[in-house]
């Protein structure tokens, strides 16, 4: 990604004030996985990873909530922390929740069992920080879950932007769409925790997404406006032109599909795990 959209898409203000102010854009983009084969279950695949030993949780970047609530109701005995940058984010959120920024943790060292960093650290400008700080909070061998797409993920909403902004500016290929991931991409993402964190693993979710119509595919693409600015070419005449091409291929063959690549990172801070 280049420079001005990485800056863009890891400004604080701009994540806090635009993208974040409320959960509409987030929940544009959570809305598209209703139409994912398999299914998969996030938060219960963290509250798998998680044990009786993992008395206080971090959930990073807690957004929508769609974490800390499902542990909070299933799992009463852990006591969940939401953090997030975003204040818009946590109006709804019951305590505790606190505004803070994931480089600069409000919580002293050794105190926390498991953070969750999910969909959330391709935000940072300076990841590496972050990570430094996880680390910090961690209990030895407490825990770290992470999760990010992977550089292919949903490649063909690529292909349908690129194509509708290149009839927009009339060239074959207009500019890639802004990709939140690319800062921290599946595969890459993991090799950058090794140097923080011990037992690393990838656990890969692949799918494929179907759409009879195309108001999710557009809500999701529209849910970038944020970075409209930063697209290098008019945002709304190219959505505009991106549901022509999507009604085109869902009256030629019935469906538009896109093919999904994420994953849950697994890693353990360095230490032996108190029992
Ligand atoms: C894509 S959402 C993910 C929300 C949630 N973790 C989930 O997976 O549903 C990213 C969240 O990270 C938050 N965020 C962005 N930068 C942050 C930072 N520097 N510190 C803490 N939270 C941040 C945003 O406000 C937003 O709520």
């Amino acid at each position: 990604m280049s420079t001005d959209r990485v800056t863009a898409t890891t400004d604080r203000r701009l994540l806090a004030e635009d993208a974040y102010s409320n959960d509409t854009h987030l929940s544009a983009r959570q809305k598209l996985y209703d139409f994912q084969q398999p299914t998969y279950d996030l938060p219960g695949s963290v509250l798998d990873a998680l044990d009786a030993r993992h008395r206080t949780v971090l959930d990073l970047g807690c957004g929508n909530g769609a974490y800390l609530h499902r542990l909070r109701s299933e799992r009463p005995q852990t006591a969940v922390i939401g953090i997030d940058a975003a204040p818009g984010m946590l109006g709804d959120l019951p305590p505790p929740v606190l505004c803070a920024d994931a480089a600069r943790l409000p919580v002293k060292g050794d105190r926390i069992d498991a953070v969750l960093a999910m969909h959330m650290l391709y935000h940072l400008p300076d990841i590496d920080a972050a990570l430094v700080e996880i680390a910090r909070v961690l209990t030895p061998g407490g825990t770290l879950i992470a999760s990010t797409n992977a550089e292919d993920d949903k490649r063909e909403l690529d292909d349908l932007w690129q194509a509708a902004a290149g009839d927009v500016l009339g060239i074959d290929h207009g500019p890639r769409r802004i990709r939140l991931s690319d800062h921290f991409p599946l595969d890459a993402g993991a090799a950058r925790l090794e140097e923080y964190f011990a037992d690393i693993s990838v656990h890969e979710l692949t799918g494929h997404i179907t759409v009879e119509t195309p108001e999710p595919v557009l809500d999701h693409l529209g849910s970038y406006r944020t970075w409209a600015a930063q697209a290098g070419v008019p945002f709304d005449e190219t959505l505009h032109r991106a549901r022509e091409r999507l009604e085109e291929t869902i009256t030629a063959v019935g469906a538009f599909t896109i093919t999904t690549r994420q994953g849950l990172i697994h890693a353990q801070a360095p230490g032996q795990r108190g029992l």
